[in-house]
Formats: structure tokens, C-alpha cells, sequence
């Protein structure tokens, strides 16, 4: 019998529950609220308040770390390369694992060109910059392409030496179309079991806002959409502690400063992705197939800007 099993009011059917809901931990279930532990385990509003609250006092809710307590947990953490080094560098030596990566930047800035290259290189071998992982994306836009994945494959053999097989990184990589946000949502519950058979090491969401923006317009809306996006961006966050897996999310923003949107860095509707992701990128065009990466708010890195280029083979320096 396991730890959720021992709470007092777990059943194994509820224990069972809870396991398939992602919450693999009595810490899991006592940091979780009421209600998102009932509409997510399928159980009453009360029965999961007397869950939580026993989860409470059964787990370890631990102490306070010290620093290189902390050093030694963040050593778990791993990169993926972006194929660009100054980009690498940028980010502190790639996307990181355990946490939300956002890229936001206007139409052609190069954010699904970005996703597909993640997708590639996260299936790498660790010592070439990859996770030795597999990808989820859920294309809510439907730019997800095959071609370009076996283009980018080619791009890294010769820039690697390697001699990968572009099947073998088709069949790492899983796509789901979304076809509104509310699917979109549930495709994130879908993940939980996708990553119990397969080693999920990425998620790409392309894009994150795009039906949430269609579908929630006008002011009244609004806090909605940011409380439905919220919840999104948390499942998404669980899912990568869970997992130790990389978030990468897409946001179309204007390219244009005008009245209502201030600083382009700032979008509108931003705000909310913004406060749970832990690294935005934003990024412009530039000349033919250059675009500059900027990165903003990071907790633990300079401000600064990257110059990258979108080529036949895919992101380099
Ligand atoms: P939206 O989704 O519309 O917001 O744009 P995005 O930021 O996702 O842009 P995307 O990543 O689709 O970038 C499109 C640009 O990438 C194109 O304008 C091309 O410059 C480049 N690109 C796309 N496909 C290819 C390709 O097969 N070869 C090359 N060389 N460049 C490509
Ligand atoms: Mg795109």
C-alpha cells in the first residue's frame, strides 16, 4: 500500500483515482485546491477538502532548504539545445527542463520554426544537446510538419556528424491537433497518460493563446480567458515537476506599439502567461532569415538579445 492509499477516506478505487489524474504523491494532492482536485480525480467537493486536508498532515511539508541544498536539486536540471549557440547562451545554456518556456513575437517571427527544432533536438543524445527524450505537441493551428522535421534532422546529421534516421525522430514525436481551447485543455489531461508509456522529455503548446483569443473576445471575457488560461498554464507546469520535462508555449503578440498595447513586451492578455512562465522570449525579424531572441524577466539570467537565423536546416547561429 502507497502513501495516497493511507490517507484517511482514499479507498483504492479513489487512490486509483487520483494516481490516473497525475497526483502521484500526498505532497501533490496537499498543495492542490478543492476544487481542481475534484473536477481533475472526478470526486466530490467535499470528499476532496477531507483528501486535502489529510494530505496536509501526512505529507512532509518539509523544511526550509538550504542553498546548496537547492544547487543540488537544480543540478537535475537539463537543457535543450536550441541549435543556435548564442541562443544557448542566452537562455543559460538552452530550454530548461521544469519549467514553462514562452515565445511570443508577431506572425513569421519564427515560433513554430523554434517549436519544430525543440522537437528535433529534444530527441537528441544528451551529450549532443538533447534529452535522449520524446515530444508532445498539441498543434492548435495546424503547422505541425513532417517535411520540415526530416529537413531539420538533416540539418543536425551534418551539423553533428550523426547519422540519425528522420522516422526514428517521426516516431518521437506525438501531435494532436486542438481544435478549441477547451479541447486544447484537455489534451494537457491526456499528456498525464501518454508520459506514463512514453519518456515525454517536451511539450510544445503552438499556440498557447490562439483559441483562447478567438473564443473569449471583448472586455467582458476577459477574466475568463486569463482564469482558464491560468489553469491551463498550471496543469502544464504540474505536468513538467512530474515529468521533469521542458514547457515551450507560442503567443502571437503585435509587432506594433499602438495605443492600447504599449510596449510590444507587454502584450495585452500576456500578463497571466507571463507570471507562470519562468523564461519569455521574445521575438522579431530581422534581415532575410535572421530573428533576434530577447529575454525578459528571467529569475536568474542578464536581459539580452540573441541573434539567430531560421534556415533549410533549421535554427543556427
Ligand atoms: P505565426 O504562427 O503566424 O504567429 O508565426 P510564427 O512565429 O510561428 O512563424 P514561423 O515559425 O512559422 O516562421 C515562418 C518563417 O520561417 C517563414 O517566414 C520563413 O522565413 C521561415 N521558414 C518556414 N519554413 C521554412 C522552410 O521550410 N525553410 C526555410 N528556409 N525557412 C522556413
Ligand atoms: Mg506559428
Amino acid at each position: 500500500m502507497d502513501e495516497i492509499e493511507k490517507l484517511p477516506g482514499v479507498g483504492p478505487a479513489t487512490a486509483e483515482k487520483l494516481k490516473d489524474a497525475g497526483y502521484d504523491s500526498v505532497m501533490a494532492i496537499a498543495v492542490e485546491s478543492p476544487r481542481n482536485l475534484a473536477e481533475i480525480a472526478e470526486i466530490g467537493d467535499s470528499v476532496a477538502a477531507k483528501i486535502i486536508n489529510a494530505a496536509k498532515k501526512a505529507a512532509d511539508i518539509g523544511n526550509f532548504e538550504s542553498g546548496v541544498e537547492i544547487m543540488e536539486r537544480r543540478k537535475e536540471i537539463k537543457k535543450i539545445t536550441t541549435g543556435s549557440a548564442s541562443f544557448d547562451d542566452l537562455l543559460g545554456g538552452g530550454v530548461e527542463t521544469e519549467s514553462i518556456t514562452e515565445f511570443f513575437g508577431e506572425f513569421g517571427s519564427g515560433k513554430t520554426q523554434i517549436m519544430h527544432q525543440l522537437a528535433v533536438n529534444a530527441t537528441l543524445p544528451v551529450e549532443y544537446g538533447g534529452l535522449d527524450g520524446e515530444v508532445a505537441m498539441i498543434d492548435t493551428e495546424n503547422t505541425f510538419r513532417p517535411e520540415r522535421i526530416i529537413q531539420m534532422v538533416g540539418g543536425a546529421n551534418k551539423k553533428l556528424e550523426l547519422d540519425i534516421k528522420p522516422e526514428e525522430v517521426l516516431g518521437k514525436i506525438h501531435v494532436a491537433r486542438a481544435y478549441n481551447s477547451s479541447h486544447q485543455m484537455l489534451l494537457v489531461d491526456k499528456l498525464f497518460d501518454i508520459a506514463k508509456e512514453r519518456p515525454i522529455k517536451l511539450v510544445v503548446v503552438d499556440s498557447l493563446t490562439a483559441h483562447f483569443r478567438a473564443e473569449y473576445m471583448g472586455r467582458g471575457a476577459l477574466a475568463e480567458r486569463q482564469q482558464l488560461l491560468n489553469r491551463h498554464m498550471h496543469k502544464l507546469l504540474k505536468f513538467s515537476t512530474l515529468n521533469k520535462a521542458a514547457i515551450c508555449v507560442t503567443n502571437q503578440v503585435a509587432s506594433k506599439p499602438d495605443a492600447f498595447f504599449g510596449d510590444p513586451t507587454r502584450p495585452i492578455g500576456g500578463h497571466i502567461v507571463g507570471h507562470t512562465a519562468t523564461f519569455r522570449v521574445y521575438l522579431r525579424k530581422s534581415k532575410g532569415d535572421k530573428r533576434i531572441a530577447r529575454l525578459i524577466d528571467s529569475p536568474n539570467l542578464p536581459e539580452g538579445e540573441a541573434l539567430l537565423r531560421i534556415t533549410e536546416e533549421g535554427v543556427s547561429d
